[in-house]
């Protein structure tokens, strides 16, 4: 598929590109343009083009708006030292957006089409690229329902879009600890439903769980397993890993209803590398409060493209806090292996780089 590329009559000057990457925030601030493929049922997928970055025209009975058929991706490119920019594992997320679509009976879109989206759009915005430490521009492929039709079917009409955002760290400011509110109220996926889905809904789910985190002073919500059964699962927007004391990492375990982090599955491989024992498995918040307790908790974090690798603090679960260690040996050094594969200056020994421009 060929891309046509359109370029912005009107791009941000060079002067204006340097005041955002000076704080780039999150999410905040968009690139000059925007990758964009059309699909029809009769026609396929078709009419890829990079164009300048706008408001899109959308008839207000399409789909997405009413039935929130959508599905997203987020990832990043890396600017390198000799000023080429990379992006990480983008077949992971190719693969993923399309097991995602497969849930929301969306169509699926081939990799390599996929990955072209992404070169052609930071090909167009390089200037955009950030090479501060955790800074990157991030990027959000989806794919939504466009078809106006309000009667409840999978749509005949679907765009993919891939918008770019220069990103510094997540949770504003310096990387330092956050706290985490323990949700009781509210689950985020249960059984067969759409947990396992990067799709728009699991978001707006969990924004209520999330208010109330930010009530409580907390930065995420740590969602327990649908049947309460005190199993810990994800956070809103990322994973989340413990370490012991006698070098073991512990992630729950993929039981279809956490999202299968592309971070989460590295920092599994990054940590067998370096002789520590994975454990992929049902962890209960009295697990966790006993082991932080007793010592044999050291550490925690979350992690995820947005938030790369983040120490958490405190677990607050209603009254009760679990006081983790602040930033711990193990996951500042995992933090740093990463980032330094993402950013070109340690081995990429795994292969996961891929370069965009
Ligand atoms: N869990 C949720 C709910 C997420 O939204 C994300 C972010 O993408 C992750 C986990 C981490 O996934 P990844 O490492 O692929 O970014
Ligand atoms: C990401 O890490 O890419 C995410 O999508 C998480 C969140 C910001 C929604």
């Amino acid at each position: 598929m060929q891309f046509e590329i359109v370029d912005h009559p009107r791009p941000r000057s060079a002067e204006e590109i340097q005041n955002i990457l000076a704080d780039p925030g999150f999410g905040t601030n968009f690139t000059d343009h925007t990758a964009v493929v059309d699909w029809t049922e009769q026609d396929g997928w078709h009419n890829a083009r990079v164009e300048p970055y706008g408001p899109i025209a959308l008839d207000p009975a399409a789909s997405v708006l009413h039935y929130a058929q959508e599905v997203f991706e987020g990832m990043k490119a890396y600017l390198h030292n000799d000023g080429s920019i990379y992006t990480f594992r983008p077949e992971a997320n190719a693969a993923r957006m399309n097991k995602s679509a497969r849930r929301m009976a969306l169509p699926e879109l081939d990799e390599q089409v996929f990955i072209e989206s992404l070169e052609k759009l930071v090909t167009a915005d390089k200037a955009w690229v950030p090479g501060g430490e955790g800074e990157a521009l991030y990027l959000r492929p989806f794919m939504f329902a466009t078809e106006a039709f309000l009667g409840v079917r999978s749509a005949k009409e679907v765009s993919y879009r891939v918008i770019a955002s220069p990103a510094g760290n997540y949770f504003g400011g310096e990387l330092k600890p956050v706290r985490i509110w323990v949700s009781r109220d509210y689950v985020r996926a249960a059984p067969g439903g759409t947990g396992v889905a990067k799709t728009g809904g699991n978001y707006a789910g969990s924004l209520v769980a999330q208010q109330q985190a930010v009530d409580k002073g907390c930065q995420q919500v740590l969602f327990l397993d649908p049947l309460h059964e005190n199993a810990i699962e994800e956070l809103g927007g990322m994973n989340v890993f413990l370490v012991t004391n006698d070098g073991r990492l512990l992630t729950p375990e993929l039981t279809g209803t956490i999202l299968e982090g592309i971070t989460r599955s590295s920092v599994i491989q990054l940590a067998k590398d370096r002789g520590l024992v994975v454990e992929e498995r049902r962890i209960t918040l009295d697990e966790w409060d006993t082991g932080v307790r007793s010592g044999e908790i050291t550490e925690a974090f979350a992690c995820g493209t947005a938030a790369v690798i983040t120490p958490i603090g405190e677990l607050v679960d209603g009254e009760h806090i679990i006081a983790s260690t602040g930033t711990g040996e193990v996951t500042q050094a995992i933090r740093e292996e990463l980032l330094g594969i993402q950013t070109g200056t340690v081995e990429d020994r795994h292969g996961w780089l891929h370069r965009l421009t």
